[in-house]
C-alpha cells in the first residue's frame, strides 16, 4: 500500500494525512475483493523496517490501526470477512495487539473473504521465525531433518494454511517487492501501478484482477 506520503505532500498536507486517507482505501479494496470473489487478500500495513520512520509518524500509524479495528469491526463481521494478522506482535503497543486479537476473535467464524494484515511483518523475519520453529522441532525430535522439505517450512510460516498469492499488486510506482511474502510469491504474478495508495479504488482493484486473468501462468512448465 505505497504512496501515502507522496499523496499528502502533493496536496500540501502532512504525511500522516496520507495514511489517514490510505485507511479509507483499505475499505475500498476489501469491497473490490468481495465483488471479485477473491478468497484471500493480504495487506502490507507496517513492515519491520517501518520502525525507522519518525516516532510521530509511527504513533499515528499505530493509532490508525486501533481506530480502524474498532470502526470497521462490525461492518467486516457483517460482510462475512475474517481478519487475521501476520508479523511479530511482542514489539507492538498493547492497545494495538489487543485490538488485533479482538478483531481476530470477532471474525474467526466467518468464511467469506479472509483479510490477512501484515503488521510488524517482513518476509525475511518471517523466514527466520519459521527456521527457529523448525530447528526447535528438530532438536526436540518432532521432525527428522531428512524429512525437512518445502511443505515442512510452509507449515511453520505465519501464513500456514493460506495458499500462495496468485497476484501481488504494488501501488505508488515503485517496482520492487520490499520484503513482502518472499517465500510465498515464488510464482505470483506481479502488477505495478503508479496510482498512489490513497487514490486506489475498488475499480482499480478490479482492473488489476482483469489484467491478471489475461496472464498465462506456467509455473516453470510449458503451455499445454
Ligand atoms: C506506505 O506508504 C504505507 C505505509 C507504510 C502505511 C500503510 C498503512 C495504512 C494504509 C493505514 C491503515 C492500514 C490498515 C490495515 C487499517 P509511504 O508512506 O511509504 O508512501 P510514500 O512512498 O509516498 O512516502
Amino acid at each position: 500500500m505505497d504512496g501515502n506520503g507522496r499523496w499528502a505532500v502533493q496536496r500540501g498536507l502532512a504525511r500522516v494525512d496520507g495514511h489517514r486517507k490510505g485507511a479509507d482505501a483499505v475499505r475500498e479494496t476489501i469491497a473490490g475483493a468481495i465483488a471479485c470473489e477473491v478468497r484471500y487478500l493480504t495487506l502490507y500495513a507496517f513492515s519491520t523496517e517501518n520502525w525507522k520512520r519518525p516516532r510521530s509518524e509511527i504513533e499515528v500509524l499505530m493509532s490508525l490501526m486501533v481506530r480502524h479495528v474498532h470502526s470497521e469491526m462490525e461492518a467486516l463481521a457483517e460482510q462475512n470477512v475474517r481478519v487475521t494478522f501476520i508479523g511479530e506482535r511482542a514489539q507492538l503497543p498493547s492497545e494495538v495487539s489487543e485490538g488485533m486479537e479482538m478483531l481476530e476473535d470477532r471474525t474467526s467464524s466467518n468464511d467469506g473473504l479472509q483479510v490477512i494484515v501484515g503488521l510488524n511483518y517482513s518476509g525475511r523475519s518471517e523466514l527466520a521465525w519459521a527456521f527457529r520453529q523448525l530447528l526447535r522441532d528438530a532438536i526436540e525430535g518432532r521432525i527428522d531433518p531428512s524429512d525437512l522439505d518445502e511443505s515442512a517450512l510452509d507449515q511453520r510460516l505465519m501464513t500456514a494454511g493460506v495458499p500462495d498469492p496468485d497476484l501481488v499488486i504494488r501501488t505508488g510506482g515503485e517496482h520492487r517487492i520490499s520484503n513482502f511474502l518472499l517465500w510465498q510469491i515464488a510464482y505470483s504474478e506481479l502488477y505495478f501501478t503508479s496510482i498512489l495508495w490513497p487514490d486506489f479504488t475498488r475499480q482499480d482493484f478490479q482492473n488489476a484482477i482483469a489484467a491478471y486473468t489475461c496472464r498465462r501462468r506456467r509455473f516453470g512448465g510449458i503451455d499445454a
